[in-house]
């Protein structure tokens, strides 16, 4: 798997002391500015109209977020124009801005925000990227369901029109995307074969995966043909090697590059990585968290980090063996913790 290196986030010497706590006109956030990432005390948003304001209480780690810090955004919409990075996580409203119906403040809310900021203790979001955080899933969990979540709905979903009896292969089973993606296809009645290592065959099988193939131990183009729809989320090697197993008329998605529209082409295959276009996002995440309460979606939370650890979460992240989800503690509801007030993350 290719790892992005965050090159441009170099560490400095640990600050010195905590300041007072952030006041009403402020909070803490971590800010990638200058190649550096940094624990500040930024001007709190407030929710314009059509907006709520959220208190976060997780942040869950992507790829997006590093691939962001190190110049290499996912796509142009996941570049933290503010600098504060994060594209996903929970929280409660802690403010409605003017047209928002249907929500009130104290609602425990999950939030999806492409453009970045949720490594921060507020964000202010449009009220049609949340959903109701299902009462089943803690805020942990919960926090890891939007950007993996709408990645795999969409590529499935909107995309390959997923449908029963259809065979699934989810390239990269046990991450984030991955997960989610053997969720939603076994939920939609597929029958799913999953890649991972050994050690996680027993994590995608409680996840509904009918086959998990060792990536160490096996090629999957040795075992597989006439695939209806392969999803990869690993690298474009796996990529091309998928385009062997996918049936002619069937679908590649990729959320982790692509082989040339001429060799798509020449397979009959139909590929494409993940698209803006497709379910709104809200009703998207009203579904996925619809399936969480009714327990048949499940967000396994493999690290909680705090917000003055990011780097150590990216450096796991970049790592590239994270089981489910990882999350920066931003407030654990016990009156915990978003760090110090301004100081450079210490390894
Ligand atoms: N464009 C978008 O909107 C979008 C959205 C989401 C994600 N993405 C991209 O999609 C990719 C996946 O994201 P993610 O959040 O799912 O990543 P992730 O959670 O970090 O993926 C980690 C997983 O990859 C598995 N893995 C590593 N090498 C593997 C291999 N050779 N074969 C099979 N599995 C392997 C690991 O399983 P083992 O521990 O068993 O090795 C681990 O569970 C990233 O490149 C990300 O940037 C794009």
């Amino acid at each position: 798997m290719r790892i992005y290196p965050v090159a441009v986030v170099v560490l400095l010497a640990a600050s010195s002391g905590a300041r007072v706590a952030a006041d009403e006109a402020t909070m803490r956030a971590a800010v990638v500015s200058a190649a550096t990432i940094r624990m500040r005390d930024v001007a709190r948003p407030v929710a314009g109209p059509g907006q709520v304001l959220v208190r976060m209480r997780y942040a869950s780690v992507n790829p997006a977020d590093w691939k962001s810090a190190g110049g290499n955004p996912e796509d142009a919409t996941a570049r933290a124009p503010a600098g504060i990075p994060g594209v996903d996580g929970s929280g409660v409203i802690a403010q409605v801005g003017a047209g928002v119906v249907g929500y009130s403040i104290g609602d425990p809310v999950i939030v999806w925000s492409p453009g970045g900021g949720t490594y921060a203790q507020y964000l202010a979001v449009p009220a049609d990227s949340i959903a109701r955080k299902p009462d089943r899933l803690s805020f942990a969990e919960a926090a890891g369901m939007a950007h993996a979540g709408l990645a795999a709905w969409n590529m499935l979903i909107d995309q390959a029109r997923v449908r029963a009896g259809q065979s699934v292969l989810v390239l990269g089973g046990a991450g984030g995307v991955g997960s989610a993606a053997v969720q939603i296809a076994k939920i939609k009645g597929a029958r799913v074969v999953a890649t991972a290592s050994a050690r996680n065959a027993d994590y995608l099988k409680s996840l509904g995966a009918d086959t998990v193939l060792d990536y160490t131990a096996q090629h999957f183009e040795d075992q597989l043909r006439n695939i209806d729809i392969a999803i990869n989320t690993v690298d474009v090697d796996n990529a091309y090697r998928a385009l062997a197993v996918v049936r002619r008329g069937g679908y590649l998605l990729s959320s982790a590059g692509l082989p040339t529209p001429a060799q798509c082409a020449a397979r009959v295959v139909s590929c494409a990585g993940r698209s803006r276009d497709g379910t709104p996002v809200r009703l998207a995440l009203e579904q996925i968290a619809d399936w969480s309460q009714a327990g048949r979606f499940k967000v396994n939370v493999d690290r909680s980090f705090a917000l003055s650890e990011v780097l150590q979460a990216w450096q796991y992240s970049q790592a590239g063996h994270t089981r489910g989800k990882s999350v920066i503690r931003i407030d654990d509801g016990n009156g915990a913790s978003a760090g110090p007030s301004n100081g450079v993350m210490t390894p």
